[in-house]
């Protein structure tokens, strides 16, 4: 957060807004289909199968994403757990307002993500876990 603030700070950004709480709070301040892209990087993975409700991307938190979420706009996501990876795309296909774009899930696309690894990102790659990355678009 500290770092956020202090690089937006040094580069002289104008148009960055930071929100430092739940996600969960802020959907309820941002206005239907106002969002041109979400970007999810490993979220925590809850990896007891007794904690998969707490998962970011559930279908609950999916649900608000799509309604700020603008025609058009792409949701993009990235994770090193099998697990989480299949249960996203399980919950997308439910929902058919969405659209997965077509690449190699294991390749990272840099159309849609930076070529700077995320902290998480490179702490996955060093301790041998490959991460997956997929995105969808709202119709
Ligand atoms: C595994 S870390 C990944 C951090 C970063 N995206 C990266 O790739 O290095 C997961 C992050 O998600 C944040 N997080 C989890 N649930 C959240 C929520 N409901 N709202 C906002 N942030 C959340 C945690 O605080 C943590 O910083």
């Amino acid at each position: 957060m500290a770092s956020t603030c202090f690089n937006a700070y040094k580069r002289e950004l104008k148009n960055i807004k930071i929100f430092h709480g739940d996600i969960r709070i802020l959907f309820n301040f941002l206005p239907k289909e106002s969002i041109e892209r979400f970007y999810i990087l490993f979220p925590d993975p809850w990896p007891k199968k007794r904690h998969h409700e707490r998962r970011l991307l559930n279908w609950e938190n999916i649900e608000n994403i799509c309604f700020c979420l603008k025609r058009g706009g792409k949701i993009c996501m990235a994770t090193d757990i099998l697990d989480y990876k299949n249960q996203i795309i399980a919950l997308f296909e439910q929902m058919k307002i969405f659209r997965r774009l077509k690449f190699n899930p294991i390749k990272k696309n840099y159309r849609w993500f930076l070529n700077k690894n995320t902290k998480y990102e490179e702490k996955a790659i060093q301790e041998g876990r490959k991460p997956f990355y997929l995105v969808y678009s709202k119709n």
